[in-house]
């Protein structure tokens, strides 16, 4: 895609994320706000985020944002759980003129809407769980829930081999939940929230396990959502006609991303198409 001259409303918005996983988000975005053109930034060398320091994670988010901005940005969009749960308000602190928006605020608003008693379990990479973003999320919205969660950090890797389903995969996901799905003295579930990128990849294999009693929720539509009401409130919403234009940036490994990239994003990536970036000299104007 060429740089957009032109109104700040006609610019890209900037989408960040840890690798491909942020593609399950990439593709909201493109449903949502079709008119919209997109840069993607993936840190595809210094991936996975999940199992990193919160030094590191806000390290690596502050040189992405700062990557992005770069480029005619109007706004940008943390499509990582990990990077949003360890270093958004960081980031909106370094950027206090862009819109910086995260994913965990919309998955705990997707969560409170679907939970019927607030009986929420959460799913996420150990870092997100550990920094307990989505628990405190969820209890701003609705003080009365009760929570679970679960660091299920090996379905990264299922996601991105293209292990979605089947026999196999079940037995793992089991294998995770179990800890979470024990209701021995504890209360039972009605939604679990997908809290990582990658899981919606593997929902089929993950509801089989759950149960139809448990909703699945993730944060891709809300954010979408929420992307667009900040873009409608500052007036930045693209007011050129057809379809927003993609570029995809990475940090390592073009062709390895734009084949990875099946397993999650609905459109054909050409790997000749995909720009190899080094982001490791930026730092955040402050
Ligand atoms: N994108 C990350 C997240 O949503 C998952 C992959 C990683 O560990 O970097 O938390």
């Amino acid at each position: 895609m060429a740089e957009v001259a032109g109104p700040r409303s006609n610019h890209a918005i900037g989408v960040f994320d840890s690798g491909v996983g942020g593609l399950t988000v990439l593709n909201a975005l493109r449903q949502v706000l079709p008119e919209e053109h997109l840069v993607y930034l993936g840190d595809t060398a210094r991936v996975p985020y999940g199992t990193k320091s919160a030094l590191s994670v806000r390290r690596y988010a502050e040189q992405a944002v700062c990557a992005l901005s770069s480029r005619q940005i109007k706004a940008i969009v943390v499509a990582c759980n990990t990077a949003s749960a360890m270093a958004l308000e960081h980031l909106q602190n370094c950027y206090p003129d862009l819109p910086v928006l995260g994913v965990i605020e919309p998955g705990a608003e997707a969560a409170c809407r679907a939970s019927r008693l607030g009986h929420i379990g959460v799913i996420a990479t150990e870092s997100t769980t550990n920094n307990q973003a989505y628990q405190k999320a969820i209890l701003r919205l609705r003080p009365d829930a009760r929570i679970r969660a679960q660091a299920c950090s090996l379905f990264v890797a299922l996601a991105e081999e293209g292990w979605h389903e089947g026999d196999l995969v079940e037995q793992i996901v089991a294998r995770c939940l179990q800890p979470l799905l024990l209701t021995d003295q504890q209360f039972p579930l009605d939604t679990l929230v997908l809290g990582c990128t990658h899981f919606p990849a593997l929902r089929k294999a993950i509801a089989s396990v759950v149960g139809d009693t448990i909703q699945l929720v993730d944060s891709a539509q809300t954010t979408a959502e929420a992307v667009k009401r900040e873009l409608e409130t500052k007036a930045l919403l693209n007011t050129e006609e057809g379809r927003g234009g993609l570029t995809f940036l990475v940090t390592d490994g073009p062709e390895r991303f734009a084949r990875v990239a099946t397993n999650f994003f609905s459109e054909r990536i050409d790997p000749a198409s995909v720009e190899l970036v080094d982001i490791q000299h930026y730092t955040a104007e402050r």
